[in-house]
């Protein structure tokens, strides 16, 4: 069933039918395709391009329409070409002759990037809850948390951080993330019917009133780039991208502080799975999933650019293909969101196993090193005399707070006992800037 086939001589193959069809999955939009032709329903009344009457009679139609499918009355199926064909067929069928002119004034190019962009909105204000809900558990297990652990760089033991300062850095990064989402949602805010297939119509419609009505904040500026623009489709998952990044470093950590190696954390049962061979399993596969997932977030970014990259102005079928990759991101992202926040919620800090792993390391070396200039001396003598007494210690199998003070005196002779209090672990986070860590 077609919305087309006037000026063809022969019927449309039937591999080519299938190959050209989105219904399968574009039928998603159906809630958006009908909200939008509901405005466009009201702009031509408005502009007299159909009576009060006909315009309450497609209306009614297209609200029982969304109805019936709401309620599985009528089914998202059969061999239609798209959503916009198989609400307008089903339409017509319903209401008789006056449903076919609710396609005046419209192209299904229009019609399609007003649907997407409607569909962008939702999704990612659906996605920003998400985000400020996990942020929000984020923030309540930070402060529950503040637990002395070490800090890393090169995934080497470096200073004694905070698990509080260590979850607080990944709030940082979705707080980010949330403001990078709502930004796109501005830049994206602009209704495109109107622009027809690619420049406008003859008749004297009045882009405003869908604008309105769909509660879009401008209309957009140019015709042509009003139907081939997917540029808010790339920003969005651009923003996804950078949010499975995120995910999947923090999923990085979980499974990490959950192995036998670290045991920094214990990983709720509700978000892990046994092995089938071997009983004492307890895998981290909630997390595993989401850094692996991050690939197709990724992959349906690079997809897209790659759709676009080569195509000449305005619409081309090509960008049919924007839409299942959107989707899948979409939908993996809500997941992901969702999943990370119960997983963070409901972890369990070892803070035993943090305590103990900061004493072997070194991590007050730096401190020592303060010690001494406080002292007197430069700091790069310092950092040379400190890593001397590393070495020592290793030899020794020793910490630095270990060795007595005439065992410190022989590396300099600055050392005083008060040094014992100054690279005491609890100590350091009181001192300067690092009581931003507690
Ligand atoms: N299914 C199409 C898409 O998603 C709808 C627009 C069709 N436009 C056209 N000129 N054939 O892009």
């Amino acid at each position: 069933m077609k919305l087309w086939g006037g000026r063809f001589r022969k019927e449309e193959n039937k591999l080519m039918e299938e190959f050209n069809k989105s219904f399968d999955y574009d039928k998603v939009l159906y809630k958006k395709d009908i909200e939008g032709s509901i405005a466009h329903v009201y702009m031509q009344v408005k502009c007299n391009l159909l009576t009060k009457e006909e315009g309450l009679s497609i209306t009614n139609g297209l609200i029982d329409l969304h109805q019936d499918i709401d309620n599985k009355k009528l089914l998202l199926e059969g061999s239609y070409e798209d959503i916009h064909s198989f609400i307008e067929i089903n339409l017509i069928k319903r209401i008789g002759e006056v449903g076919k002119k609710l396609h005046t004034a419209r192209s299904r190019n229009d019609q399609v990037a007003t649907d997407m962009r409607l569909f962008a909105k939702e999704s990612t204000i659906e996605i920003i809850d998400l985000i400020k809900n996990f942020k929000t558990t984020l923030k309540e297990v930070a402060y529950k948390n503040c637990v002395i652990m070490p800090g890393y760089t090169h995934l080497q033991r470096a200073q004694v951080v905070t698990f509080k300062h260590h979850l607080m850095a990944y709030y940082s990064m979705f707080d980010r993330d949330e403001k990078r989402l709502a930004n796109a949602l501005e830049i994206l805010d602009e209704c495109p019917l109107g622009c027809g297939a690619l420049a406008g119509t003859t008749h004297n419609i009045n882009r405003e009133h869908p604008k309105e009505k769909l509660g879009f904040s401008r209309v957009v500026e140019n015709y042509i780039d009003g139907v081939s623009d997917r540029d808010y489709l790339l920003e969005l998952m651009s923003d996804f991208s950078i949010i499975m990044m995120h995910l999947s470093r923090l999923s990085e950590e979980l499974i990490l502080w959950s192995s036998q190696e670290f045991k920094f954390i214990e990983m709720d049962d509700l978000y892990t799975t046994g092995s089938s061979i071997m009983p004492q399993k307890k895998n981290p596969d909630g997390a595993e999933l989401i850094r692996g997932k991050t690939g197709r977030v990724y992959g349906n970014l690079f997809g897209l650019f790659t759709v676009m990259k080569g195509l000449p102005l305005a619409y081309n079928k090509d960008m049919q293909e924007d839409k299942e990759g959107f989707f899948d991101s979409v939908n993996t992202i809500q997941m992901c969101v969702s999943i990370m926040e119960r997983m963070i919620a409901t972890l369990k800090v070892n803070e035993e196993n943090m305590k103990k792993a900061i004493n072997n390391g070194f991590l007050n070396a730096t401190e020592v090193a303060d010690y001494l200039v406080k002292e007197g001396v430069t700091f790069r003598d310092a950092h040379e005399i400190v890593g001397n007494i590393v070495i020592f210690c290793e030899d020794n199998n020793k910490a630095i707070e270990d060795l007595e003070l005439d065992e410190l005196f022989k590396f300099s002779d600055v050392f005083k006992k008060d040094i014992y209090d100054f690279i005491d672990y609890e100590n350091i986070l009181n001192k300067g800037s690092k009581k931003n860590l507690l």
